[in-house]
């Protein structure tokens, strides 16, 4: 027979009297706490009368616990139903492990939830796997859950321990304890006063936990000690100082070294210190494998009886054990068959008198122990670790992953950054930390917290600045395809297995699809991702989707939907200093300038990113619009600003990065060269083999090509890439160049159009209406006043009128509106 059985059988019927008595003791014969019993037991029937919350609050050995049992008892004594759970000090934060352990019971009726609530919590909960988390979602299901059940039978919440709680539920409950009125369902917490923790208390009703008085505290005293003499009962009442748990603690160490007692230690000590060194006095006196056995207790936090397992089979686990009962330190409780310690007191001080390395072969030990449970093993390894570690590192990562889904950010943060730290390998490290610093940033949209893993992942990354920029910000774009790899990225999410890495993926799909020129798709993976990321509270990542969204909307002439989210962009970021948010702002403004023909608002737009001359770093967007950049200011007369910028471009080389770099540096190149040189630059940027991917670009350089050569008089030549150019804008459904091509197409002679195509380039009756009554000669205020429609809507519609008509200015309207053909008025 097996050690652990052994103990089992032995030990039980033992143990059963044991706590028995103690529980007779404690719950029967409350002392001076009349008062307080009187307005607990009220508040625990609450529940049959609609429900509420109430916190008991009070520091170590109080009485917080006992008054909870007494409540929980009174409760099940007038037909209501008792859910408990307790925090556990340096228990592994597992995401909703508490929620787990409180919502245990309702398992049968989680199936009658509506599909989402459903699918939720059996996700949170970990019953199963496959759907992502909402935070939001888990708080609504939870209070679903309760009412249901409390249909039939009224119920309440007993949470001990609410400062050692895990993070995550702390959250739901922080909520659900706000949402209770009137569906039967009461919360009754308590948590230690001078803790901290997580649990969001403020409005809630509470009761701080006052020392026993004098007499109460004699009289409790006196009960547990009765053969104390009058002496020592005077200086165990003055040390203890009205603590129950002083009070029934300190009179055992007296006896034992009195001596040391009377010879008059300082009263003043507090409390709680002075009873850590009394468990402290006791833990010492235990075996190697009594303390031992408590250490492993202490950092599991689970009490799972399978711990004596770590002392091997042929150890004297069983004797050491029936030390710490008889020490009254631990005992098994009977009901759970759990190791528990008889106050929490003695478990923080068995942690405090061990030594890193104990603590460091206990995590080791217990991660064999739980070999089977994948997220605790982790959690043990990593705490066990001593240096790098691949092995350990990839099972934190993979940890990570299985915790974001649930909800637990910070908890995910915490194991990258952690598996970043034991990676024994640059490229992992950086890559970890980096995907620690993408979550940070997005999912809680909290920079601070982000910050600090970005700014280390620069250190390490120094040398491998690609990767991590890669892993960082959308420039993975500027680098070689890896379509492959996000789509298996996006289905994981989709499963719910990453829900945060899968949205990122998606969005990171929907950009590539908008620069390689697949427009359709691309706006369908966005619209969807973002919709998403919102609804999950996602939002830097959002903000990733709106881009692209925007940059869609700006290429076709939507320029009203690309100016609203540029300028929530701007008000956004402009309170948090988040700069490659602002910077998306900038790139869309600039599409739209230069679309609408604005190139003086294009060339402000652009510098914004990058000031002329220089190519700003960690700012993939400054690559993108370098050509903007040129070209605007070409068009606006600053040929040495555009001459700078092509030669800080070429000095940094970026043009070696990827074909489409190259390809938009080089026309940048031909734009600022004399007309001589100009041509064999455009047709040696155009021979970039591989540019064919990028067909907008392509299309872009094709029609600045033409428009160079038409002015150079090759009218020939120009008509072929203007009308390459055209084709490509078409195809792609960009109304602006469509416009713009189209114009220099006619310009350079050729009357007749590629295609009939009236509906792309005549004017809306909206847009005709508006254009007549700003030729004659009404603001965008007075216009839109008649229109019903804002000054800004009336300036973007006259935007779009503009490139149709080929002008630029409001002056040359009118003519341009007499000499447009009747029928496409
Ligand atoms: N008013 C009281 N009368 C008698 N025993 C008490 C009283 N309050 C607490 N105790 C006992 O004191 C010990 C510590 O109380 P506990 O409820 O565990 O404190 P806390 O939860 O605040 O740390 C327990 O053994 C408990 O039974
Ligand atoms: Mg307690």
């Amino acid at each position: 027979m097996s050690a652990l059985a052994q103990i089992e059988r032995l030990r039980l019927e033992e143990l059963v009297d044991a706590v028995e008595d103690l529980e007779q003791t404690a719950l029967g014969h409350l002392f001076g706490r009349e008062r307080e019993t009187a307005r607990i037991e009220a508040f625990a029937t609450s529940a049959g009368r609609g429900g509420g919350t109430l916190l008991l609050l009070g520091e170590a050995g109080i009485g917080k616990t006992v008054l909870l049992d007494a409540a929980a008892t009174f409760a099940a004594t007038a037909g209501i139903r008792v859910l408990r759970a307790a925090g556990v000090e340096f228990e592994a934060d597992l995401p909703f492990s508490g929620l787990h352990q409180l919502l245990l019971p309702l398992h049968a009726e989680l199936s009658q939830l509506d599909p989402p609530y459903r699918q939720t919590l059996n996700a949170a909960l970990g019953f199963s796997e496959g759907v992502a988390v909402d935070r939001l979602l888990v708080g609504n299901a939870t209070l679903a859950l309760l009412a249901l059940s409390a249909a039939a039978r009224p119920l309440l919440m007993v949470v001990d321990d609410l400062h050692w709680l895990d993070r995550t539920s702390n959250g739901v409950l922080a909520f659900v304890a706000r949402r209770l009125a009137g569906i039967r369902v009461s919360f009754l917490g308590a948590s230690r006063t001078g803790e901290g923790g997580f649990f969001e208390s403020a409005g809630l009703l509470e009761i701080e936990l006052e020392p026993l008085k004098e007499r109460a505290a004699s009289d409790l005293l006196s009960a547990h000690s009765p053969t104390l003499p009058p002496d020592l009962h005077r200086r165990v009442l003055q040390a203890a100082r009205g603590v129950p748990l002083a009070l029934l603690e300190l009179p055992a160490t007296l006896t034992a070294s009195s001596l040391e007692y009377a010879a008059g230690r300082p009263v003043l000590v507090p409390i709680t210190r002075r009873l850590t060194a009394l468990f402290a006095s006791r833990v010492r006196k235990l075996s190697a494998t009594g303390r031992t056995l408590l250490l492993l207790a202490a950092m599991d936090g689970t009490g799972d009886i399978r711990i004596l397992r770590a002392l091997g089979n042929d150890s004297d686990g069983p004797e050491a054990l029936a030390a710490a009962e008889r020490a009254r330190l631990m005992c098994v409780d009977p009901s759970s068959r759990r190791l528990a310690f008889h106050h929490p007191l003695i478990r923080s001080t068995v942690v405090e008198l061990s030594t890193a390395e104990e603590r460091r072969r206990a995590h080791k030990q217990l991660a064999d122990v739980f070999a089977e449970q994948p997220d605790r093993r982790a959690w043990h390894l990593a705490e066990a670790a001593l240096g790098p570690d691949e092995q350990v590192a990839g099972l934190l990562e993979d940890l990570a992953h299985r915790i974001l889904p649930r909800g637990d950010t910070v908890g995910a943060v915490t194991a990258l950054v952690r598996a970043s730290e034991l990676s024994p390998e640059t490229g992992e490290k950086s890559r970890r930390l980096a995907q620690a610093a993408f979550i940070a940033a997005d999912v809680r949209s909290d920079l601070q917290g982000a910050s600090q893993p970005l700014a280390d992942a620069r250190t390490v990354d120094r040398e491998q600045q690609p990767s991590l920029t890669a892993a960082v910000t959308p420039s993975h774009l500027l680098w070689e395809p890896f379509d492959a790899a996000l789509w298996r990225v996006v289905g994981d999410g989709r499963d719910g297995t990453a829900l945060a890495c899968g949205l990122n993926a998606q969005i990171l799909l929907g950009r590539e699809c908008w620069s390689t020129g697949q427009w359709t798709q691309a706006r369908k993976l966005v619209d969807d991702a973002v919709d998403r990321c919102l609804a999950n509270g996602y939002v830097l990542l959002a903000w990733a989707g709106r881009h692209v969204q925007a940059l869609l909307a700006a290429a076709r002439g939507e320029y009203e939907i690309a100016e609203q989210a540029a300028e929530s962009m701007i008000q956004w970021s402009a309170a948090r200093g988040v700069g490659l948010v602002q910077a998306y702002a900038w790139q869309i403004r600039t599409l739209t300038a230069l679309g609408s023909g604005d190139f003086d608002q294009a060339y402000r737009q652009a510098s914004k990113i990058s000031p002329p001359g220089t190519l700003a770093a960690r700012t993939p967007c400054a690559l993108l619009v370098q050509l903007d950049l040129v070209e605007a200011a070409v068009r606006t007369g600053r040929h040495a600003q555009a001459a700078a910028h092509v030669a800080a471009a070429r000095g940094t080389a970026v043009g070696k990065l990827s074909a489409r770099l190259a390809l938009l540096a080089g026309a940048s190149a031909a734009l600022v060269a004399p007309d001589d040189a100009a041509p064999r630059l455009f047709a040696e940027a155009l021979a970039t083999p591989g540019i064919d991917r990028w067909p907008f670009d392509l299309a872009r350089v094709q029609l600045l090509y033409g428009e160079r050569l038409r002015r150079t008089r090759a009218i020939k030549e120009s008509r072929v890439h203007l009308g390459a150019a055209l084709e490509t804008f078409r195809r792609l459904g960009t109304q602006p160049w469509v416009q713009r091509a189209a114009n220099e197409l006619r310009a350079t002679g050729e009357t007749k159009p590629r295609h009939h195509d009236r509906d792309r380039d005549t004017l809306t009756p909206q847009e005709n209406k508006i254009a007549q009554l700003a030729a004659s000669g009404l603001t965008n205020k007075q216009i839109g006043e008649r229109l019903f429609l804002s000054p800004r809507t009336v300036g973007f519609h006259l935007h779009r009128v503009f490139p149709k008509l080929g002008i630029r200015s409001r002056a040359a309207l009118r003519d341009a509106l007499v000499a447009l053909p009747a029928d496409s008025r």
